[in-house]
């Protein structure tokens, strides 16, 4: 059996690291060590990207955004995703594929189609074997992230910008139910990683029996 690739995603300040973080306590209490990964900025390189395209003082056109993104993709993938779960091993990754869908190609206007065949390439064509969209309103998550740090380059979009994001991962959800769960991230931070167990637990008692 090869290993388990679960991403979060969601719009900013939708709470993805505590999700992440429930997750790997409980796997944890399971005999089971993740990767605990995410994009951009897992690798050296991608942190040299990440610092880039976050940079508000970087002047990037929308091509040359999801270039990079998928760049720092390319190098997640071949050097730290692919080799754990060939060993048998779980990935948790905050951000993938999703991300650069919703935002470059919903928030940017950027041709879907084209976004997704780019980032296909990237990644070789991994998909991850579930996908939970912490789905929140924007402005509640945009003032929720403001309270960390000032804004990055992103989080400086307007409000429509990231209402198109939103709204890209809610249909991206909504194609494909069997490979996400969308979850309400405006709820109690226990209850939402009750979920993600509940929907985890056949799949990781069979990792656990190994
Ligand atoms: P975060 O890691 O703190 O969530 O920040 C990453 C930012 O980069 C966030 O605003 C979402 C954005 N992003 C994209 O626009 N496209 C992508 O493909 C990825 C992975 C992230």
């Amino acid at each position: 059996m090869s290993g388990l690739f679960v991403a979060f995603e969601g719009g900013e300040g939708a709470g993805k690291s505590t999700q992440v973080a429930r997750l790997d306590g409980w796997l944890q209490e399971q005999g089971i060590s993740a990767r605990l990964t995410r994009e951009p900025g897992a690798t050296p390189a991608g942190e040299r990207i990440r610092a880039i395209v976050l940079d508000p003082t970087s002047s990037l056109t929308p091509r040359a955004e999801a270039l990079l993104y998928a760049a720092d993709r390319a190098q997640h993938v071949e050097t730290v995703i692919r080799p754990v779960l060939a060993a048998g091993g779980v990935v948790i990754s905050d951000r993938y594929v999703d991300s650069s869908l919703a935002y470059q190609g919903a928030g940017r206007a950027l041709s879907l189609p084209k976004v997704r065949q780019v980032s296909e390439w990237a990644t070789g064509g991994l998909v991850p074997d579930l996908t939970v969209v912490l789905d929140i309103e924007p402005a509640a998550g945009l003032a929720r992230a403001a309270g960390h740090r000032s804004p990055d380059r992103i989080e400086q979009e307007s409000l429509a910008f990231h209402e198109r994001v939103r709204a890209g991962f809610c249909e991206l959800a909504a194609a494909d139910p069997a490979r996400y769960l969308v979850l309400d991230a405006s709820g109690d931070p226990d209850e939402l990683a009750g979920t993600v167990r509940g929907r985890l637990a056949p799949v990781v008692r069979l990792l656990a029996a190994r």
